[in-house]
C-alpha cells in the first residue's frame, strides 16, 4: 500500500488531497496544526492523524519518529496568507518571517525531518503547492506581499532539493492549484477544491525523474518563473 503524507490537512485542499488519496488506496498521515476538522469525518484505518504546527521544527520531527513506513508522497500543502496588506509597505518584517517560517521553511523543514523515510520508498515524490504568485516574472500585483515573497523562496527550497532527490530515486514537482474556493481562495474562486486536486494528482502520476522540479498548474499548463 503506497503512504502519503499531507501537511495542512484539516480544511481546504489539503483536507481535499486526504479524501482523494484514501480513496486511491493510500495510507494516508495527515498533519493538522490544531483542530482535525474535516479530517473527523474521513476516519478509517488507513488514516493517521498527526498534530504539528510545520513552524515548530521539534513538532515536525517528533511527528516523523512516530512513523515506521517509507514515504511515497509528501505533499506540503500548509501556508498562510496576508492577502489584506495591500503594500509590501503596509507589513512588517516579522509578519514577512511569519509567512517565511511556515511557507517556505515549513516545507524544507518536512522534507528534511522525512528524509530518512523518503529514502527508503522506492520513487519518493514531494509536492510542494506554490502558485502563481510566486511568480517573478509574470508581473506580479503588490498585494499578498510577504505571501509572494515566501512562496517564491518556496520555489526556490524545491529546486535545490531537486539534486538531493535526485540521488535517492526521487523527484520533486512545484504545483500550483488555480483558485481554488477555500477558506484562502474565498467564495468567488473558479475552482472547486475537488477540481484542482483532481488535476494536481494527475500531475503528481506523470512525475518522473527527467521533469523534476517543473513549476506546474493544476492543468498541466507550465507555470513562469
Ligand atoms: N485557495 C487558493 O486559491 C490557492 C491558490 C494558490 C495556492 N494555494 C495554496 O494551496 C495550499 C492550500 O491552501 P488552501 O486554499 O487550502 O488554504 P486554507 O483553506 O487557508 O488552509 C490552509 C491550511 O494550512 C494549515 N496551516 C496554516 N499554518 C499552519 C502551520 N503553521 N502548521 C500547520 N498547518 C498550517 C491550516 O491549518 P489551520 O486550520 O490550523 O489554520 C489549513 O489546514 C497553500 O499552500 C496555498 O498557498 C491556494
Amino acid at each position: 500500500m503506497p503512504v502519503a503524507l499531507v501537511t495542512g490537512a484539516n480544511r481546504g485542499i489539503g483536507l481535499e488531497f486526504v479524501r482523494q488519496l484514501l480513496a486511491r488506496g493510500y495510507e494516508v498521515h495527515a498533519f493538522h496544526r490544531k483542530s482535525i476538522g474535516g479530517l473527523a469525518d474521513l476516519a478509517c484505518e488507513t488514516l493517521n492523524l498527526h498534530c504539528v504546527d510545520v513552524a515548530d521544527n521539534s513538532a515536525v520531527e517528533q511527528a516523523m519518529e512516530t512513523i515506521r513506513s517509507p514515504i511515497d508522497l509528501l505533499i506540503n500543502n500548509a501556508a498562510v496568507y496576508d492577502g489584506h496588506v495591500g503594500s509590501m509597505l503596509n507589513t512588517s518584517g516579522e509578519e514577512v518571517m511569519q509567512m517565511f517560517s511556515v511557507n517556505a521553511v515549513g516545507p524544507f523543514r518536512t522534507v528534511k525531518a522525512a528524509w530518512s523515510l523518503l529514502s527508503r520508498a522506492e520513487r519518493p515524490i514531494v509536492a510542494m503547492i506554490s502558485t502563481g504568485m510566486a511568480s517573478i516574472t509574470d508581473r506580479p500585483g503588490s498585494n499578498a506581499p510577504g505571501y509572494r515573497v515566501s512562496k517564491a523562496a518556496l520555489n526556490m527550497v524545491g529546486q535545490l532539493l531537486r539534486h538531493d532527490l535526485h540521488a535517492i530515486g526521487g523527484s520533486v514537482v512545484l504545483l500550483c492549484p488555480g483558485w481554488v474556493a477555500t477558506d484562502m481562495g474565498g467564495r468567488g474562486a473558479s475552482l472547486t477544491p475537488q477540481q484542482s486536486v483532481r488535476g494536481m494528482l494527475a500531475r503528481i502520476d506523470e512525475q518522473h525523474n527527467e521533469v523534476s522540479g517543473r513549476f506546474v498548474g493544476y492543468d498541466g499548463s507550465p507555470r513562469p518563473w
